[in-house]
């Protein structure tokens, strides 16, 4: 069971990738606990650390590791992280609460003192939960950090709250097809540098129509991420371009391994080698 199976990761695998503080450790206040066990190409949350509690180091695919004795849970990383993944516990609110600070990017907004309904990170609910502040300075980019308290003996599964007034903010979503087109300028695929408007180009001239045959043209996909990242906005341009639906396009073939690993490591000759995925 875990995020391979879920879609969110296991109490376990967050031990076992970013570590977790002791109980000593949350007796002493506010604690950033990071819960991304993937190994993706991303470090912004090392950079955002003024106090240089967050270890990743090279290469970038490495787990981020938390060092809890230079966090003072100043919740800075929470909004710089690009998946959402940081939280910030404090056992030492009260008796009997603790508090659990998120990332929280929908409307609208709570407001500090509501009761709202606090969930897992299955996002199943657990318990009753009372806001306690909220941030959403124009730094942090739309992404607000949200603090609730909660009963203790929930913190390590509190995660985030259930959205306030769904149904009344759903008549306020126009529907994708009115959304504009990409940019011409926008790089859809991060890994390599590829924009919009090259891969547009690459479509007209070599009538692609598959995300393979753009990958072979342009090397969008041929990145670290192998496609994961721009995939389906690839697929997305090919369709606007064609005017195809994307279930008509022929997919990308995925092949293993899932990531770039060295001719060294593939014959056991360079140190960690000897296994590819
Ligand atoms: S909460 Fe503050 S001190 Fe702790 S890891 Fe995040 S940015 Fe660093
Ligand atoms: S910024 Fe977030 S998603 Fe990226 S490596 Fe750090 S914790 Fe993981
Ligand atoms: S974004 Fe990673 S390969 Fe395109």
């Amino acid at each position: 069971m875990g995020i391979a199976t879920n879609g969110y990761p296991s109490l376990e695998e967050i031990k076992q990738a970013n570590g977790w503080p002791t109980e000593e450790r949350f007796a002493k206040g506010p604690v950033a606990i990071i819960e991304c066990v993937q190994e993706i190409p991303c470090n912004p949350c090392e950079d955002a650390c003024k106090f240089k509690a967050v270890h990743l180091g090279d290469p970038i695919t490495n787990l981020p590791r938390t060092d809890f004795d230079k966090c003072n849970g100043c919740k800075v990383c929470i909004p710089a992280c690009s998946g959402l993944a940081i939280f910030v516990v404090d056992k030492s609110y009260s008796e009997t609460e603790a508090t659990v600070s998120f990332p929280f990017e929908y409307v609208p907004l709570p407001k500090k003192g509501d009761v709202v309904k606090g969930l897992s990170r299955a996002g199943e609910f657990v318990c009753e939960a009372t806001v306690t502040q909220v941030l959403n300075p124009k730094a942090f980019d739309h992404t607000a950090v949200l603090t609730i308290a909660i009963p203790k003996e929930h913190a390590d599964v509190v995660r985030t709250i259930q959205r306030l007034n769904v149904a009344e903010y759903v008549n306020h979503f126009r529907p994708v097809e009115n959304y504009s087109s990409i940019e011409d300028d926008t790089v859809v695929c991060r890994c390599e540098e590829i924009t919009a408007g090259q891969i547009r180009k690459a479509i007209k001239e070599y009538a692609g129509e598959s995300v393979t045959g753009l990958k072979r043209r342009v090397r969008c996909g041929m990145g670290l991420c192998q496609g994961k990242t721009c995939g389906t906005l690839v697929t997305r341009l090919i369709g606007e371009e064609t005017g195809r639906r994307s279930s008509e396009l022929v997919p990308a073939v995925d092949r293993a391994p899932v990531r770039p690993i060295t001719f060294g490591e593939l014959v056991g000759t360079s140190e960690g080698g000897g296994e590819c995925e």
